[in-house]
């Protein structure tokens, strides 16, 4: 995969090349860039951002600021450019990110993640050059730089060869071979401590049971953790 990051803080990024499965991503011929929107910016002095039309506080980032950019690094018009290539804008408002979606991101070959900083994007940018906004929650944050290193971090993890055990990103939560549900949970050594043990079945030694134990522990959690209706018509507390 050929990843790419816009941003006005590339230096953040260095941290996080350096940790294991990024590095293994880097290794296995995978690419992670940074590109910073101040270096291309054609306004003077470094400027990327404007005040809001219709007021308001905050700034916004410009248009033509991040047109520039990605001009540059792909050397063509950026309404072309999302007709081959994921491009998404990290907001709060966008899709919500989840196991499913990150399987589609990582079954892309390129994928470009495009930071916002201070009260966001103009809405032109996300009309006209994004493929995809994504949110990695129902909060603000004060820039996309933080979402975008977990999307990124979520991605390379599910290339094939940059975890450890080949199986550790295949049974794990909201996976497919768990039907979406939350994981089972785990245990080690010492199999007692404090009077606390771990249940017997994971001693047993038979796999096929062990399995279904997990499955169901799995379907359990799923159950607790489901999301609650809103509460409008509850009786009020007596
Ligand atoms: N930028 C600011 N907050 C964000 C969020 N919650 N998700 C994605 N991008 C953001």
């Amino acid at each position: 995969m050929q990843l790419d990051v816009f941003t006005l803080f590339p230096r953040w990024f260095e941290w996080f090349r350096t940790q294991r499965h990024v590095e293994n991503a880097l290794r296995l011929g995978h690419d992670v860039s940074c590109v910073n929107y101040r270096d291309t910016t054609p306004l003077s002095g470094g400027q990327v951002d404007d005040t809001p039309f219709g007021g308001g506080a905050g700034m916004v980032l410009r248009v033509d600021v991040v047109e520039t950019a990605l001009r540059a690094r792909y050397d063509c018009d950026p309404v072309e450019l999302r007709e081959r290539r994921r491009v998404v804008v990290l907001t709060p408002g966008g899709r919500q990110l989840d196991d499913r979606l990150v399987d589609e991101l990582a079954a892309e070959p390129e994928l470009t993640l495009l930071c916002g900083r201070y009260e966001g994007f103009d809405e032109r940018i996300v009309e006209h050059y994004a493929t995809d906004s994504i949110s990695i929650g129902r909060y603000v944050l004060a820039g996309g730089e933080l979402a975008a290193m977990v999307v990124a971090d979520a991605v390379l993890r599910k290339l094939p060869g940059t975890l450890g055990h080949v199986d550790s990103a295949h049974e794990e939560s909201f996976s497919a071979a768990l039907e979406g549900a939350p994981e089972y949970p785990h245990y080690t050594r010492p199999a007692e401590y404090r009077g606390w043990r771990v249940p017997e079945i994971l001693l047993s030694g038979h796999h096929q049971r062990v399995r279904d134990w997990r499955l169901e522990q799995s379907r359990e959690r799923a159950r607790a953790s489901a999301v609650a209706p809103p509460d409008d018509d509850a009786a009020p507390d007596e």
